[in-house]
């Protein structure tokens, strides 16, 4: 047991609670979170209702293509602007017909007499949102907001990207970042399916967490399987606070897909995850503000048991049997779950930084704003390996 760090009921729900003034909830708005994939917004449902760290919001496209995440409720008589409509410039509330732009500001207000000033009494929440990587990702935290990090999978543009949706999660999204620092359950929970335990006889793994300036890189050395065989690692990064960036081959066509699944908190008790995939080809050419297209996947079966027989599936039984908000307070760590003592430290760390306006880990200077942030994958299994590159040497800028 790791007498040093015992959680208690006020630390496990100051590390998971999201709402607006919680200590996470408050950090985690300093970040640029993934709300929607952009093409979950069509010419004919341009609008759409969610939640996110537990606020009930509207993200709306204008008919010019601009991009709005407003409060749900119209500050007028509160009625839902998920039901009203868009133009040109703003969205237009369906009970009394007043309209906001994408910044909040009221801009009509049909039923008031002409010089009516009841218009700029008006002070609506809404959140700057920019398209990157075919997700919209909006800054919910006091402004001025810092740049958006232009990570590899969201920013090359040589090859195929695409945008992945996951069903809801019914649980905490600590308990999705935790296991990205967990990487002793590779070999158990997913021993069926993914490829390492199939090559290895026996458990028996070296790990190791290193901080850099994006989060924690987690590195996995497993011994050589016989004589003539080398020690293999893998090594990808939990960056700070809540996405996994990963490379995985796929099984049918032997493509390396490269990608970052983000866990984004809808409220306390559910997490819905979106993961980005970008395969580098030669022929392909996908900007990185396009609108991908999207898939849905299916965690659970028709009869809603898991889907045992898939990585994401197996991963999903974990976090949600852990119970909605795991009781850390009566957990039992071991030494191998070191990495994750290391990221609640880590945790821990920013939530201060953040109550003391200090800077936080993974921000970008503003003077190396368009830069792409290239992570250093390896997973020498399947062939990726620190000089096999992937992506052109052009795009390889850190
Ligand atoms: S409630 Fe929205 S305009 Fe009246
Ligand atoms: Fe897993």
């Amino acid at each position: 047991m790791w007498a040093g760090f015992l959680i208690t009921r006020e630390q496990n729900e100051r590390l998971t609670q999201v709402g607006r003034g919680t200590p996470a909830g408050e950090l985690l708005r300093r970040y640029w979170q993934p709300v929607l994939a952009a093409a979950e917004l069509t010419k004919d449902k341009p609008i759409k209702a969610i939640r996110r760290l537990g606020e009930d919001l509207v993200v709306f496209r204008t008919t010019n293509g601009h991009y709005g995440l407003v409060d749900e409720r119209c500050p007028h008589r509160h009625a839902s602007l998920a039901y009203g409509s868009v133009d040109d410039d703003g969205i237009r509330c369906p009970y009394h017909g007043w309209k906001y732009d994408t910044s909040g500001a009221c801009i009509e207000q049909p039923a008031e007499p002409s010089a009516s000033k009841l218009k700029d009494e008006v002070c609506h929440i809404a959140y700057p949102v920019k398209l990157l990587g075919g997700l919209l990702f909006a800054y919910m935290g006091p402004l001025p907001a810092p740049p958006l990090q232009r990570w590899d999978v969201l920013a090359w543009t040589h090859g195929k990207r695409w945008v992945q949706k996951h069903t809801l999660l019914n649980c905490n999204w600590l308990q999705t970042m935790e296991n990205s620092v967990d990487p002793a359950h590779l070999y158990w929970l997913h021993g069926n399916t993914a490829h390492l335990a199939k090559a290895v006889k026996e458990y028996g793994e070296e790990h190791e967490f290193i901080q850099f300036d994006y989060g924690i890189m987690k590195r996995r050395i497993t011994p050589s399987s016989g004589s003539g065989s080398s020690p293999k690692i893998d090594q990808h990064p939990l960056i700070f606070p809540n996405t996994l960036r990963h490379v995985l081959k796929d099984k049918k066509n032997g493509a390396i897909r490269h990608n970052v699944q983000c866990r984004v908190p809808v409220d306390d008790t559910h997490t819905q995850v979106y993961m980005v995939l970008f395969e580098p080809t030669e022929s392909d050419e996908t900007p990185a503000e396009s609108i991908t297209p999207l898939e849905y996947y299916a965690l659970r079966n028709d009869d809603g048991s898991y889907r045992m027989d898939k990585v994401l599936g197996q991963d999903a039984m974990a976090w949600e049997t852990q119970g909605a908000i795991m009781d850390r307070s009566a957990e039992l760590l071991g030494v191998s779950d070191i990495g994750i003592v290391k990221y609640r430290k880590l945790l821990e760390e920013q939530i201060e930084a953040a109550k003391e306006n200090s800077p936080l880990i993974g921000f970008v200077p503003t003077n190396r704003e368009d830069q792409i942030i290239q992570f250093n994958c390896i997973n020498e299994r399947i062939g990726v390996s620190e000089t096999s590159g992937t992506a052109p040497a052009d795009q390889m800028i850190l």
